[in-house]
């Protein structure tokens, strides 16, 4: 199948691109390099750099190109980032995602995957997660993600259109030849393996007075590798009805033990030490991804946390300036 990729130079969506390349689909990347890199392209892939802001350049990539699916990366994704500049949020994610609906809906593209995300959950009644809890969006970012999911619902009403919305919890590790690199960076993982890359001098772990074991947030990390796999799943199964699915691996962590099994696989103290809360962090977010085992048998192949940042690790490893020079 011929794919359209928005975010396709980005940390995920590169990750996918790669990955639906290796299982023979064609894709076509759409990303305007603002935090994306060009050297996260894969060379299989057509590059087309372009903004979602630009409606004639969206309606003349599918003019062009002919896709037969999209999936939406491309997007300001940061917690934080959204409680101060909630209008990048509100505003530009909300419409470039309807720019792109729009002219998805005028071209007869009508498979679609949205990135979502687990901060649509700040205030969970039950843990692990499931698809059927209510929706309470922790941030900005999170509600940006919520509207998108909303249009999907309507769009499928009314335009046949079939969609997956995956809500991503916390994507973290490395295939071999793409990675993390965010500028700045403010992902947990990568910020403790700079430490230990000697880049940084310590982390900062945002509050220790959250009402988990240690104090300190917990998140559930899942592989890129098993998201992609998750993604492919889900394109496969568009045709037999739109679906939506929480994506983690059932298992919390909290900030401190991340930086412990990161001390563990690379062998450097990283120095930590406790700073104030970030607004916008929910205490606690672990998945339940029974839905998507269930009904489209994922399993992710690189579940423990371990794992997961020695993968990371390597990347970073042999990538010490992340994509800069490639
Ligand atoms: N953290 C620190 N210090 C840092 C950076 C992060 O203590 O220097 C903490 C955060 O406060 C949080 C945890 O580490 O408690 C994880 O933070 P990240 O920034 O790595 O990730 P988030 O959980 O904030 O957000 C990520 C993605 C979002 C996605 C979310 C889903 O960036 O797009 O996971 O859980 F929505």
């Amino acid at each position: 199948m011929k794919i359209l990729i928005t975010g396709g130079a980005g940390y995920i969506g590169s990750v996918v691109a790669e990955q639906l390349i290796a299982a023979g689909d064609s894709v076509v990347v759409l990303d305007n390099l603002s935090q994306g890199h060009r050297a996260a392209v894969h060379p299989a892939a057509v590059f087309v750099h372009g903004d979602l802001t630009d409606r004639p350049a969206i309606d003349a990539t599918f003019e062009q190109h002919r896709p037969e699916a999209v999936m939406h990366f491309a997007s300001h994704t940061l917690v934080g980032e959204s409680m101060q500049e909630p209008f990048l949020y509100l505003g530009e994610n909300v419409v470039c995602g309807l720019n792109l609906l729009q002219s998805a809906v005028e071209h007869q593209v009508r498979r679609f995957i949205l990135s979502s995300s687990a901060n649509l959950f700040d205030a969970p009644e039950r843990i692990p997660i499931a698809e059927m809890e209510t929706i309470v969006p922790g941030s900005p970012y999170g509600e940006s993600k919520h509207i998108l999911e909303r249009m999907l619902f309507w769009l499928d009403r009314i335009h046949d259109f079939r969609y997956a919305a995956l809500r991503y919890f916390n994507a973290a590790g490395a295939s071999e030849e793409r990675g993390e690199d965010h500028d700045p960076e403010t992902h947990l993982i990568p910020i403790v393996l700079r430490v230990a890359l000697g880049q940084r001098d310590k982390v900062v772990i945002f509050g220790d007075d959250y009402p988990t074991r240690d104090g300190t947030c917990v998140r559930d990390y899942v592989h890129v590798l098993d998201l992609a796999q998750a993604h492919i799943l889900a394109l496969r199964a568009l045709d037999k009805g739109s679906r939506v699915y929480n994506l983690g691996n059932g298992q919390g962590f909290t900030n401190r033990e991340v930086v412990e099994v990161a001390r563990e696989v690379t062998g450097h103290s990283i120095p930590a030490e406790i700073g104030p809360r970030r607004a916008g962090d929910p205490a606690t977010l672990i998945a339940s991804s029974e839905r998507i085992r269930k009904e489209l048998g994922w399993r992710p192949r690189y579940a423990d946390l371990h794992t997961i940042i020695e993968s990371a690790w390597r990347w970073h490893r042999t990538h010490p300036h992340g994509y800069e020079g490639l």
